[in-house]
């Protein structure tokens, strides 16, 4: 079975249009069906068809509801009244043509359908018919050949492209009734295989699928359904996924905070030594200073703030206000003492003076 995309079908591909304008001259022997893709084609760009006077004219229909190389918002010719149909020169609605006429490759839609036509009709999405008509080898017929009885087969090799490059698709169409197909050999309507049975076309298979093992496979439209336990494998990989991060990126950061804290405490205890020192400095300096010039030191000696240290005392009454780690010294030693102090562990210090 070939992936549809890779077939090269007209309806999927950009219309192939000539380049002449409305008016331009065209050939209307140029007029033909693209080699590989089947492709309708004129000298006359894709909103203009090429007449029987040789000029390119204004098409009079579509087929298509968003018909290609209209500019947005222009005119477009009106699409083909119930029994009627456009061709794909697209000049002028036509009506449905009768068994044994002349129709146009795969417009199964330009003929005529047959009386039983609700018996006759492909519901299966296949493409086999059109409302029990087809047109085969570019005659109309009717889908109603029965079982082992003497059919007409019509294949067209379309050029298809896939992984391993070009290749020939081979499209056989018949008619038979829908549930059979028409054996290219005996020309007789067989029975449609049933999964797994042999075959060597997908025509055979009712699931339209010929794997490349020789078998009939399930259908290729059918679509694929997963266990629930796939869901579940999913979701706990999503979700396993994410909360694995999370707690990969805690633990790392937890490591590289417990880190940070260290630096913090060794960088405070060795403030905190320097600090002791400062304090057990000052203390001898006092000592070494009272015992010199006795009180005649306080006279001369100035506050922080430029103030006479006589007034410093009103500084320490704010001590309260300040942070529990700011606080001024209130110890005998203040009128010495130059201001704020950080003291992080004031209990430490009473013990200490
Ligand atoms: C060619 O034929 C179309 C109708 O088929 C007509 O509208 C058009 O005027 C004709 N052009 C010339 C140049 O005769
Ligand atoms: C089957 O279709 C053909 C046209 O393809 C028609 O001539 C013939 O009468 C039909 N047979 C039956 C039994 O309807």
């Amino acid at each position: 079975m070939l992936p549809l995309p890779f077939l090269f079908l007209a309806s999927y591909t950009l219309v192939n249009a000539g380049s002449a304008n409305k008016g331009d001259p065209c050939n209307q022997k140029d007029s033909r069906l693209q080699t590989g893709t089947f492709q309708f084609f004129s000298d006359c760009n894709s909103v203009t068809y090429c007449a029987a006077n040789n000029t390119c004219v204004l098409k009079g229909c579509r087929r298509d509801e968003f018909p290609f190389g209209y500019e947005k918002g222009s005119h477009l010719p009106d699409k083909c009244p119930a029994g009627q149909f456009c061709p794909d020169e697209a000049d002028e609605c036509q009506d449905l043509l009768p068994v044994d006429s002349a129709c146009q490759l795969n417009r199964d839609d330009e003929c005529a359908p047959p009386p039983n036509a609700d018996q006759l009709r492909d519901t299966t999405n296949r493409g086999l018919n059109v409302d029990g008509a087809v047109c085969l080898n570019n005659v109309c017929m009717w889908a109603n050949v029965t079982a082992d009885q003497t059919c007409v087969v019509e294949n067209t090799g379309y050029i298809a492209y896939g992984a391993s490059g070009e290749f020939i698709d081979i499209v056989s169409r018949g008619n038979c009734i829908v549930g059979l197909y028409c054996d290219a050999v005996s020309k007789q309507c067989k029975q449609e295989k049933a999964l797994g049975e042999a075959c060597t076309a997908d025509k055979e298979c009712s699931s339209w699928n010929c794997l490349a093992s020789g078998t009939c496979g399930v259908d290729t439209s059918v679509p694929k359904h997963v266990g629930t336990g796939v869901y579940v494998a999913v979701g706990v990989g999503i979700f396993g996924g994410i909360f694995g991060t999370l707690l990969g990126l805690f633990f790392l950061h937890r490591r590289q905070r417990d880190q940070e804290r260290e630096k913090r405490m060794q960088y405070w205890r060795e403030q905190n030594a320097f600090h002791q020192n400062l304090l057990q400095m000052r203390q001898t300096a006092r000592a070494s200073i009272l015992s010199l010039n006795g009180n005649s030191a306080r006279s001369t000696m100035y506050g922080r703030d430029g103030l006479p240290s006589d007034e410093a005392p009103i500084l320490q009454h704010a001590a309260p206000k300040g942070s529990g780690l700011r606080h001024y010294l209130g110890d005998d030693s203040s009128e010495y003492d130059d201001g704020m102090m950080m003291e992080p562990t004031p209990r430490r210090e009473n013990e200490r003076f």
